[in-house]
């Protein structure tokens, strides 16, 4: 019954398939590894100043969660308020000429919020308000990681830094 001509025609077709398949999938993969968001173009010193806020929110973040599971509210307020408009007036001014202005914008949101997370729990003592607050504050790391990437460039005119500094020495 069967005809053997036409069965491994079949075979070398499901083959073809299947290896498009696999390269069709393996392309898709490698085309999302591909890092498509906005480059912020820093220094190596830099690149450490942002990072190092960044581990600082995460760090404070932690600590606020750590206060509010033992509904200590004092204490969610002083690690909040850390986190706050306070800690970006720290040395953030050379940053600014060099970082997007809706990366700022979203940075000084971040710090705002936590401001006000440090408000209302110093007046409602409210932990499950407080979770929310948090919940909708992280929203905006995640957004913020979505859209950007640090590549160290060591080129003055990316870093907007004032040229005389790159004039050799006498
Ligand atoms: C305005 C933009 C922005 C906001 C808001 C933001 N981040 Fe980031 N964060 C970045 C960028 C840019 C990087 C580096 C990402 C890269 O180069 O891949 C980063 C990296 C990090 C890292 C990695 C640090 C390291 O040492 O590598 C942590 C942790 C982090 N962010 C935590 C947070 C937390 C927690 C929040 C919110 C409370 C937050 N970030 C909000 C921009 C932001």
């Amino acid at each position: 019954m069967r005809k053997p001509g036409i069965k491994s025609t079949r075979e070398i077709e499901l083959k073809k398939i299947l290896v498009i398949a696999l390269v069709f999938i393996t392309a898709t993969a490698t085309a999302a590894e591909i890092d498509k968001r906005q480059i912020l173009p820093l220094s190596e010193l830099q690149r450490n100043h942002v990072l190092t806020e960044m581990r600082a929110l995460l760090a404070g973040t932690q600590n606020i969660l750590d206060a509010l599971y033992k509904e200590d509210m004092a204490a969610v307020a002083d690690h909040a308020r850390s986190l706050g408009m306070g800690m970006a007036h720290k040395g953030e001014d050379h940053l600014k000429a060099v970082l997007p202005k809706e990366f700022m914008q979203l940075g000084m949101s971040v710090h705002k919020a936590f401001d006000q997370i440090a408000v209302d729990a110093e007046s409602l003592k409210d932990p499950k308000h407080t979770l929310q607050q948090l919940s909708e504050s992280l929203k905006k790391c995640g957004a913020c990681h979505d859209n950007y990437q640090i590549r160290i460039t060591e080129q003055p005119a990316a870093l907007g830094m004032n040229p005389s500094l790159h004039h050799p020495h006498h």
